[in-house]
């Protein structure tokens, strides 16, 4: 687990694409240029997992809002080459992401799911994450309305008192 840098953006676009091509991560539909993605994306909490140089999958943040009270929430993507998934990188990349947060101040991490995503569902339970509720129709992926389950974990451990 490493931090990801600009040089990592053709890996990390290759393996976004696996994402965007199944229809079941998110609303886009096409992969970003360096320079938008950079520019949407926190420059802290941004992890590649790799394995003898090979870019497995990646993970990164953005604000949830630029209001103060909401500093320390996040919003994250956890995307996994096709080719890795089911062999815990999803859950080594969550983890690391809950760690670097966690050391940061960063009190609650959030991410929107379409309910059909039964591995993102289960990776993210399996790392405390709740299910806050279902908005209905929210939005359009290639014409057809769909349902996004939003899932936070709130941290045990950051802003308790
Ligand atoms: C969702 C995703 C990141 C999961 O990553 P992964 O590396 O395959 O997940 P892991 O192997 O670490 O598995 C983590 C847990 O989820 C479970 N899981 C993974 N895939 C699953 C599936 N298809 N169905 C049911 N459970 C599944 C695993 O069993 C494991 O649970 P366990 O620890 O209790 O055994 C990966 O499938 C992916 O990149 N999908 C496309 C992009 C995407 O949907 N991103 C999330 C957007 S919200």
């Amino acid at each position: 687990m490493r931090a990801m840098t600009s040089h990592d953006w053709p890996a990390v676009a290759a393996v976004f694409a696996e994402g965007l091509e199944d229809r079941s991560a998110t609303f886009e539909t096409t992969v970003p240029t360096w320079e938008t993605w950079d520019a949407g994306h926190s420059d802290e909490h941004r992890w590649v997992a790799t394995v003898d140089g090979a870019l497995l999958g990646w993970v990164a943040c953005s604000p949830v809002s630029s209001r103060c009270v909401y500093a320390g929430v996040l919003e994250h993507s956890v995307y996994v080459a096709r080719a890795a998934r089911g062999r815990g990188v999803g859950s080594a990349l969550l983890r690391h992401l809950i760690t670097s947060t966690e050391d940061a101040g960063v009190w609650t991490l959030q991410a929107g799911v379409f309910p059909e995503n039964v591995a993102s569902l289960a990776l993210h339970a399996r790392h405390g994450f709740r299910v806050v509720g279902t908005r209905a129709r929210v939005g359009r992926l290639d014409g057809v309305w769909r349902d996004v389950t939003l899932i936070e974990r709130r941290s045990d451990s950051v802003g308790i008192t």
